[in-house]
C-alpha cells in the first residue's frame, strides 16, 4: 500500500481527529494510500504529548512550521490553525511544493483567500483541498446520488445549515473563534459557512444574490482569568440567497450558520425540495434521511435508515451506525485518492470553491451593513 507522508501544523482539536483517523487505516477494505504522520508543529509543547504518546514514530517535532516545509520526507501537510494564520501558512505550504489539506475558511477574509489562490495558481502541480467532512455521511451521500439520478425532479428550494448551541451558555469562556482578530469579520459564517456550502456548490447551486442577516447577541464573555473580554464576532447568520435550478428557474437557497441555536449541539443539515420528491438530512439523526412519497396532491414524509454504507468501503457491517469520526476518515480517504490522481464519486471542497465561499461571505457582509440585496456575478 502506498504511503503519503504527512506533517501536521497545529496540534489542536482537528489535528487529533486527523491522527486518530490515520491510525485506523485498516478500517478501509480498498487500497487507499495511507497517511503516515512524520512531523508535527505546535507552539504549545503540552499539545504534542498526546501525539508522541500515541505515535512514537513521529520524526520531527517543531514549533516553527517552516521547518516541516524543508523536509524532503514529507509529502503533504494538514494545517489546522486559527484563521488569522491561514494566509501566510497556506501560501508557504503551497510554495514549498507540498500538498495541502487546509482548514476552513481558507483565509480569514477574501483578501487573504485571494492571496492563497494566487499562490495556488502560480505553483505548477499544486494539490490543494479544504476540509469538509459532513457530506461523507452515507445517508447524505445517498441523497446526493438521488439528486444526480434526477429523483427529485425540478428543484424548488434548498435549505442547509450548521448550527450550534453551546454559546447559549453566556458563562462559556471566550476563545479565539469568538474574536474578530483571530476568527475574522464573518464571525460564525467564516467558521461554519463552508460546511453549509459544500453540497449546494457541488450540485451546481451557486448563489446569484444574497440578503444576509447577522446578529451579535453576546458582546462579552468570561476571559477565563476572572474578568470579562469583548466578544465581537457575529453569533448567528442567515443567508437568504437565490440560485438557479437546472431548468434555469430562480429558486431560494437559505444557508444558516448559528452559534446560538437552542437544541443544536452540532446540527449539520441539508434539505432539498423538488417537484417529484423532497429529502432532508440532519446529523442529529445521522444514519437516516427523510424523503417524500407522492399521493397525488398530497405527500408523505418517510424515514429510511441507511446505516454504514460509506462511499469508500470499510470492514464495518452495513447495518451498523456511522458517526463524525467515520466522516473524517472518509474525507481523508477521499483526499488520499484525489491526491494520488484517482477519481472519487464525491471529492473534498476545492480551492475554487473556497474562492466562491469568500465571495459569498463578503457579499453577505455588504448586504447586512447596507441593508440591501447584493448580486454576485
Ligand atoms: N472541519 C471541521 O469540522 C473543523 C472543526 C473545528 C475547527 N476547524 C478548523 O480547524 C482550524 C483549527 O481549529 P481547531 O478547532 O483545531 O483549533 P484549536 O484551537 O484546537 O487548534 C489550533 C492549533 O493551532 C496551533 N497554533 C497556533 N498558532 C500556531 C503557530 N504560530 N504555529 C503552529 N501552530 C499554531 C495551536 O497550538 C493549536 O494546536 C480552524 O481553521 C478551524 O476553522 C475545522
Amino acid at each position: 500500500m502506498k504511503t503519503i507522508r504527512f506533517g501536521l501544523i497545529g496540534c489542536g482539536l482537528m489535528a487529533r481527529e486527523f491522527a486518530s483517523a490515520a491510525a485506523r487505516w485498516c478500517h478501509f477494505t480498498g487500497d487507499i494510500p495511507r497517511p503516515e504522520i512524520v512531523g508535527i508543529c505546535s507552539v504549545l509543547p503540552q499539545e504534542m504529548e498526546w501525539f508522541h504518546k500515541n505515535f512514537p514514530d513521529i520524526k520531527y517535532s517543531v514549533s516553527d512550521y517552516k521547518e516541516l516545509l524543508d523536509k524532503e520526507d514529507i509529502d503533504a501537510i494538514y494545517c489546522a490553525v486559527p484563521h488569522n494564520l491561514h494566509e501566510q501558512f497556506y501560501i508557504d505550504i503551497i510554495k514549498s511544493g507540498k500538498a495541502l489539506l487546509g482548514e476552513k475558511p481558507f483565509g480569514i477574509d477574501k483578501k487573504a483567500n485571494d492571496a492563497i489562490m494566487q499562490a495556488y495558481r502560480e505553483t505548477p502541480g499544486a494539490f490543494v483541498r479544504c476540509s469538509s467532512e459532513f457530506p461523507f455521511y452515507p445517508a447524505m451521500q445517498t441523497m446526493i446520488n438521488w439528486y444526480n439520478e434526477g429523483k427529485f425532479g425540478k428543484i424548488l428550494e434548498i435549505h442547509a445549515g450548521f448550527n450550534h448551541c453551546s454559546d447559549c451558555d453566556v458563562n462559556k469562556p471566550i476563545n479565539w473563534k469568538r474574536m474578530v482578530k483571530f476568527n475574522g469579520e464573518y464571525g460564525c459564517l467564516g467558521d461554519l459557512g463552508i460546511h453549509t456550502q459544500h453540497v449546494p456548490f457541488r450540485l451546481g447551486f451557486f448563489p446569484k444574490t444574497v440578503t444576509a442577516h447577522f446578529s451579535n447577541i453576546v458582546k462579552e464573555r468570561p476571559d477565563g482569568k476572572g474578568g470579562m473580554a469583548v466578544c465581537d464576532t457575529f453569533d448567528n447568520c442567515t443567508l437568504f440567497c437565490t440560485t438557479l435550478n437546472k431548468e434555469g428557474d430562480e429558486i431560494p437557497m437559505t444557508l444558516e450558520t448559528k452559534r446560538m441555536c437552542p437544541g443544536s449541539t452540532n446540527r449539520w443539515f441539508f434539505e432539498i425540495y423538488g417537484l417529484e420528491c423532497s429529502a432532508r438530512f440532519s446529523s442529529d439523526d445521522a444514519n437516516a434521511f427523510y424523503y417524500t412519497s407522492s399521493w397525488g396532491k398530497e405527500q408523505s414524509w418517510n424515514r429510511i435508515i441507511i446505516g454504514y454504507k460509506p462511499m469508500l468501503p470499510t470492514i464495518t457491517g452495513p447495518i451498523f451506525e456511522f458517526g463524525f469520526t467515520d466522516s473524517m476518515q472518509q474525507m481523508l480517504g477521499a483526499f488520499m485518492l484525489e491526491y494520488s490522481g484517482e477519481k472519487v464519486p464525491f471529492g473534498l471542497f476545492t480551492p475554487e470553491e473556497t474562492a466562491m465561499s469568500h465571495k459569498l461571505s463578503t457579499a453577505a457582509l455588504e448586504s447586512h451593513y447596507n441593508k440591501k440585496v447584493v448580486t454576485l456575478d
